[in-house]
This record gives structure tokens, sequence and C-alpha cells, in this order.
């Protein structure tokens, strides 16, 4: 009998050249590409954030056993006046990630006649509906969307006239999927553009693993399915035929590099096509796709230090699960 998942790999030949060059022409073509092509396979955990993707974060943002979103925010309600003290008058605040408008709204509720939003964000359109729907409810701000990837050299309109300090938000512990030298890169980028102002930063902290491990392993599967959506994503965009069942999701706490690793292993050998080529895994064979790394707060200090900040006061819960930081930027 016909196997119905072999016709879905037979293409005609130029459909599997299209999908191919198709493949070649778009970053994450490419990187699925070299992924596939070298073992111990890895990615960046930037290619989760198509629309289903940043759907289901937002869904493991409210999830019970996800602690870091509710209890930044909880940070950011407790001490908004003490943060909008540090921010001064007139302040403008650069958001890098066009991130949840929650977060950014506690703090502006709070400032002293904030003059100007900047969300920084490499996807246009989802920045551009953040920054309407944030422009609708402060008709006095200032908003002002950069299309940009915030991890490379950044250019930022000149300050408006009268407008008081630079301050960078960068929320959500978004820093701890960068690798310990991107993470010093970014701090040296902001740096830069915020300089003689400041970076707001929330860091997620080395906590009991079996805590980091709810979060990642919730009871309902939505970090499952968003770590799955890769293979989604790539079956959707570049014509792959990865079978989503065929592999389990995998996250656990590798405390000797204090961060959770994030893998999607093959439940049995098989082979995945991407465009004409094909890519075998081993049983048991792990593709990492994520790192999640967590710190404390004098390591955090330390790295923001290392990029030219000085470090100011930190804020954290009651419980010590997350930490919002004042990091003085370089003059
Ligand atoms: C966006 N980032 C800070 C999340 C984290 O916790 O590392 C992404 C995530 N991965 C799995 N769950 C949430």
């Amino acid at each position: 009998m016909l196997n119905p998942a072999s016709i879905a790999v037979q293409r005609p030949r130029e459909s599997a050249d299209a999908l191919q060059a198709a493949a070649g022409e778009s970053a994450f073509g490419r990187d699925i590409e070299a992924a596939l092509s070298h073992t111990p396979r890895v990615i960046s955990p930037k290619y989760f954030y198509d629309a289903q993707g940043s759907q289901l974060f937002d869904a493991i943002c409210d999830l019970p056993e996800y602690y870091p979103t509710r209890t930044e925010l909880g940070i950011l309600a407790d001490h908004a006046p003490e943060i909008a003290s540090h921010m001064g008058p007139r302040a403008e605040i650069v958001e890098f990630g066009a991130g949840s408008l929650r977060k950014v709204r506690l703090l502006l509720d709070a400032m002293e006649q904030p003059a100007r939003f900047m969300p920084i964000d490499i996807s246009g359109e989802h920045l551009a509906q953040s920054a309407l729907d944030l422009q609708r409810d402060f008709p006095g701000l200032d908003v002002q969307p950069v299309i940009a990837d915030y991890t490379q050299r950044l250019l930022l309109p000149a300050p408006l006239a009268g407008a008081g300090q630079r301050v960078g938000f960068f929320p959500g512990s978004t820093i701890g999927n960068f690798t310990p030298s991107e993470a010093l890169h970014f701090l040296q980028v902001a740096g830069q553009v915020l300089r003689g102002g400041a970076l707001l930063l929330g860091a997620d902290l080395v906590k009991d693993p079996a805590v980091l491990h709810a979060a990642y392993n919730d009871s309902q599967g939505v970090t499952a399915a968003f770590n799955r959506n890769l293979l989604a994503r790539a079956n959707r965009e570049l014509g792959c035929d990865f079978d989503l069942d065929a592999f389990d999701h995998s996250a656990f706490y590798n405390a000797p590099l204090r961060r959770i690793e994030m893998h999607l292993v093959s439940r049995r050998r098989q082979e995945v096509s991407l465009g004409r080529q094909r890519f075998a895994f081993d049983e048991g064979e792990a593709w990492h796709t994520e790192n999640s790394y967590k710190f404390t707060i004098d390591g955090l200090r330390e790295l923001a230090e290392r990029a030219g900040f000085r470090a100011g006061a930190v804020w954290t819960d009651e419980n010590r699960l997350f930490s919002v930081h004042w990091l003085h930027a370089p003059r």
C-alpha cells in the first residue's frame, strides 16, 4: 500500500528546485539548511517568532508555570513611581523589540510627561500595529517605531528638542536567549545609542531547578508546541516535510552553564527533505533550538559593566525569581 507521507515528498523537479531556491533566498532557509547540514544541530531561537510562534509565546506568558512575565509585571507595577523618578521628566523610551505593551504602559503611566516612545523591531507589521494601539491610548506621546535589527549597529532619530534622558527598555529576560558574547555585543550596541541615558533591563534569576523545569515543561504542552513550531514553520515556508509527532520537546536546566536548554529530539531514525536535499536524523538525535540563560544579580551587573554601563538600582520580587536593573549608559 502507498504510504501517504511518501506522496508529500514527491515533488516535480521544478517545484523542488523552486523550493530550494526560495530556501536559499531567506535567512531562515539558509540557517535551516546550515543547521541540518552540521552535527550537532543548532539553530537560533529567533526563528520561533513567526505569527504562529508569537501567538504561542503570548500563550506561554499566561501559563501558570511560566512565572517570568507576571513576576516582571509585578515588579514594574510595584516600583513604577521609583523607576519613573529615575527616568525623570520628558524622557524618551527606546524599547528593544516590540514586546508586550503591557509592560511599557506601566512605565508610561507613571512617568512625568514622557516625550517619545521608540519601539525597535525587525518585523514592520507587528511594530506598526503595536505603535497604533499605543498612540491611541497616549495621544500626547510621540510614538516613533523603528524597523531595524537591534542586535546590529543602530541609528536612531536625534533626541527631540527639550527631551529628557533616553532610556532603553529590554524586558522579559530576552537577553537570556543570547549567547554570552551576543549579550555583551547587544549591551555595547545599546550603550552607544543610549549614551548619557540608561537601560532598564529585565533578567531572570538562577533558582530552584524544579521551578525552571516546570516553566519550560508546562502541563498543557504550549511550550512543546512553541518548540515544534520551528518545524511547522520550515514546513510552511520552505516546503519541508517534518513530521511534528516524530520529534519530542525536551527542556532541561544545565546547571554548570546556568541555562535552560530546549531541544527537539527525533523519536526514530528518519529523513526530512529541504528542496532536493534529504537529511537524516538518528533515533534520539537532538536539535538544539534555544538557550535561556539565568543570571545572578552580581553576574548581570558585571556583564553590563564589561559593556561600559554603570550598574545602579535593582528591583526584585519577594521570592527573588526575577530582577529589573537600572544601568547607567556610558557618557
Ligand atoms: C523570550 N524568552 C525570554 C523566553 C524564555 O523564557 O527564554 C522564550 C521561551 N522559551 C520557552 N518558553 C519561553
